[in-house]
């Protein structure tokens, strides 16, 4: 039997859960698919935190050089996250002639393109299953599943943290910070959570489905984002009532020969099978030209979830990888299908926007007098809570707007007197 072996960089969250899974299922993964995986090192720069697994002690070590520089290792399997030193430890493998494994979404939205180019002029391969969406084998699906089809639409909620805010919020009633709070209780929330609330994770993960689904190799710095941290519980309970849910979406679509990349809330129908993912749970919406409307659902983070998809990148390689030979060619395909990205001025929606206005005669008219002056045309208005404080809420929807014109008019508007708070908009999908 093939005897493939492994070197693991960062033994964190995921390392562990990658070490127990290959610890626990050797033999079951040898029966299954023919070759034997076997973990030859173990790198981490902290080697006396206790870890949820028993490892020997001869496997440990701090220095990443044991790893690299051994020829005895066919993969390596970097988990210790963030651009740098991952960048220089992925494509100095490559160059030592192994395959790479990597969960690191931030290395491969900033490098991506250049680690693929790199390991498909050398003949190596790069498994990066687990970047987006834990345990969905979304890559493998864009990769191969799906690679005679036209992608017309990705839509994504890809971040579970702020999944389970906005499913606390529409669920309880719960204000943000109040959500926020339950998520850090329960662990589902980094101690820093800002990454995820405000929509960087998701722009990181957006930025290389973009890559495999349109060839657009964009950083997160080209993708639009905006978080989840200015929605209230009022917003949730006017879309619920007007039909929709709010989701924090990463979107990719394709608009004739560009393509439009943003990360935003999003009003999306109730009837769309996305309004149901709750909590933690990640989906991907795919729409190509042959297979139509595809839809993936799973838990997006954790240890198990996400070392399924690291396993299934290891024993895929393994199972290529010629004896005595570390080459196992697996190209990264992508190729540019669309001229650029779409300036996000020039993108239209429909908007569901609240204003925070004095409640007195005329405040309507004004809003809507600059609103018309940048042919925004209004769909419908509401006012609520009319006795219950001077400020009151009035949420309205347009007709599709550019993007430009309603900045512009959100602008002017903000700087009212009679306005008291920033306005809030959320872009509707569908
Ligand atoms: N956690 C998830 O649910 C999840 C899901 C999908 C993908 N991912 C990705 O998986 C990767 C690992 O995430 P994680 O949650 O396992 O992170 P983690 O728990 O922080 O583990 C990273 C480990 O690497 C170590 N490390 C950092 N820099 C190092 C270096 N230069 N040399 C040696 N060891 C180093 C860290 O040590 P210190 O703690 O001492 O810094 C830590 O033990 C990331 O790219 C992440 O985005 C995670």
């Amino acid at each position: 039997m093939k005897k493939v072996n492994i070197g693991i960089i960062g033994f964190g969250t995921i390392g562990a859960g990658v070490v127990k899974a290959l610890q626990s299922k050797r033999a079951f993964l040898r029966e299954k698919s023919g070759v034997d995986v076997a973990i030859a090192r173990i790198c981490d720069k902290d080697l006396k935190t206790k870890r949820p697994v028993k490892v020997a002690k001869v496997l440990l070590t701090k220095s990443i050089g044991k790893v690299l520089y051994d020829p005895g290792i066919d993969i390596v399997v970097e988990l210790i996250g963030g651009v740098r030193p991952a960048k220089d430890i992925v494509t100095e493998a490559l160059r030592q002639g192994k395959c790479v494994v990597t969960a690191n979404k931030a290395l491969l939205s900033e490098a991506g393109y250049e680690i693929f180019n790199l390991a498909n002029r050398l003949g190596l391969s790069v498994g990066f299953e687990a970047s987006v969406g834990g345990g969905i084998p979304i890559i493998r699906a864009l990769k191969e599943g799906f690679v005679a089809n036209r992608i017309d639409l990705i839509y994504g909620i890809i971040n579970g943290t702020s999944n389970f805010i906005l499913s606390k919020m529409a669920e309880e009633g719960l204000d943000f910070k109040e959500a926020l709070a339950v998520a850090l209780r329960k662990g589902y929330a980094e101690k820093d959570p800002r990454l995820d609330i405000s929509g960087g994770d998701t722009a990181h993960k957006l930025s290389i489905l973009a890559l495999l689904g349109f060839g657009i190799a964009a950083r997160p710095k080209d993708i639009y984002t905006e978080g989840i941290a200015d929605i209230e519980p009022s917003d949730i309970q006017y879309a619920v009532e007007a039909g929709y849910a709010i989701k924090l979406l990463a979107i990719a679509k394709r608009a004739q020969d560009l393509l439009e990349l943003r990360v935003h809330p999003t009003f999306i129908p109730a009837s769309h099978l996305l309004s149901n993912v709750a909590g933690v749970y990640n989906a991907i919406f795919v729409k190509g030209d042959l297979i139509g409307e595809n839809l993936f659902y799973g838990e997006g983070a954790g240890a198990s979830p996400t070392s399924s998809s690291v396993v299934s990148d290891i024993v895929s390689i393994a199972k290529k990888i010629q004896p005595g030979c570390c080459k196992a060619d697996d190209r990264v395909g992508f190729k540019k299908d669309v001229r650029a990205v779409k300036s996000m001025n020039e993108i239209k929606t429909r908007h569901y926007i609240r204003f925070s206005a004095i409640d007195k005669p005329g405040v309507l008219a004004k809003i809507s007098g600059i609103l018309a002056k940048y042919k925004i045309s209004i769909a419908s208005v509401s006012q609520k809570q009319r006795k219950a404080t001077k400020v009151v809420p009035i949420v309205m929807m347009t007709h599709e707007a550019a993007e430009r014109d309603m900045a512009k008019a959100l602008r002017e508007i903000d700087a009212l007197a009679i306005i008291k708070k920033k306005s809030v908009r959320v872009r509707v999908e569908g």
